[in-house]
């Protein structure tokens, strides 16, 4: 049955990008030494859209999305932000790193003004937008704490503030939400799609949490397991806008698609571990 499911999606072909593509990642390389942690790999953000990435440990998600920031250079193939090559690190584009990223010497006010502070905004200006982010995020009165005196989940909205003030084309995310507990999860997930929604901006989010990359993204992304990894399929999602995360894993469609999805990735789950034994 799930294999008839796959075949059939397989049948439709690609969806076609709805927009322009903002983010494009054409035959690319990456390389450390003598080891090839990706090959050949093609994917697209369209403008507006929310592209999840899913793939066994170590097969290569941070190295792309590193790539894509333009923090490390791809060995062969070419990366392109709106049409232009990237070629050194890229100022439109907002970070969530899979570490916790947080100067822990600043508050986090002054954590979400850097952005602006590096762009040259005065004073006044990054402080008043700055509260408007925390705000948004659900964090006023909270502008003086220091990292250390949030919660896991509040550092994690601190991180959103700070990506977002620039106004990034692109916003790229690495396990963003992976150390949180599971209703914390629900929560960020679920303002994350509120943001987003706001001002639809190109998302590249990699986890390792098949039912979190259903939930948010419109195309799901299958990498394989590593080395030489590769884009081994990529599944449209065609669940309705708005989406409560936690509501949402009831759908038929969400329950077909997990089934299907899981049906290709757990061959290349299941490769990585023997390769680790
Ligand atoms: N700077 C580096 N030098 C050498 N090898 C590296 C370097 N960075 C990453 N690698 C290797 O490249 C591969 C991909 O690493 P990467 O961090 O991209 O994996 P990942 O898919 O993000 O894994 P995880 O899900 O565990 O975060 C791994 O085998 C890793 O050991
Ligand atoms: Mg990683």
């Amino acid at each position: 049955m799930a294999i008839a499911n796959v075949a059939r999606l397989r049948d439709a072909g690609p969806v076609p990008l709805q927009t322009r593509p903002m983010v494009s990642i054409e035959g690319v390389t990456m390389s450390f030494g003598d080891f090839t942690a990706v090959r050949d790999v093609d994917i697209q953000a369209g403008d507006g859209e929310f592209v999840a990435i899913v793939g066994p440990t170590g097969c290569g998600k941070s190295t792309i999305l590193n790539a894509v920031a333009g923090l490390l250079a791809p060995s062969e193939g070419r990366i392109r932000i709106d049409g232009k090559p990237v070629d050194g690190v890229q100022r439109n584009v907002g970070y969530l790193f899979q570490q916790d990223a947080l100067l822990p010497w600043k508050t986090a006010l002054q954590n979400v003004e850097l952005g602006l502070r590096f762009r040259g905004v005065g004073q006044a200006e990054r402080e008043e937008q700055a509260r408007a982010w925390l705000a948004k995020v659900g964090l006023a009165g909270f502008e003086h704490r220091y990292p250390y005196q949030l919660s896991g989940g509040q550092r994690k909205r601190v991180q959103m503030a700070q990506a977002l003030i620039v106004e990034p084309k692109v916003m790229l995310m690495d396990e963003p939400f992976s150390a949180l507990d599971i209703h914390t999860r629900h929560l960020m997930q679920n303002e994350l799609l509120r943001l987003w929604q706001e001002d639809r901006r190109a998302v590249m989010l990699i986890t390792h949490d098949l039912e979190e990359a259903i939930a948010l993204g419109d195309r799901v992304v299958v990498l394989s397991s590593g080395p030489s990894s590769r884009v081994v399929e990529s599944f449209p999602v065609r669940l309705a806008r708005p989406r409560n995360v936690a509501e949402i894993k009831l759908d038929q469609h969400f329950i077909d698609l997990y089934r299907d999805i899981w049906a290709c990735l757990r061959g290349e789950v299941e490769k990585s571990y023997a390769r680790q034994d």
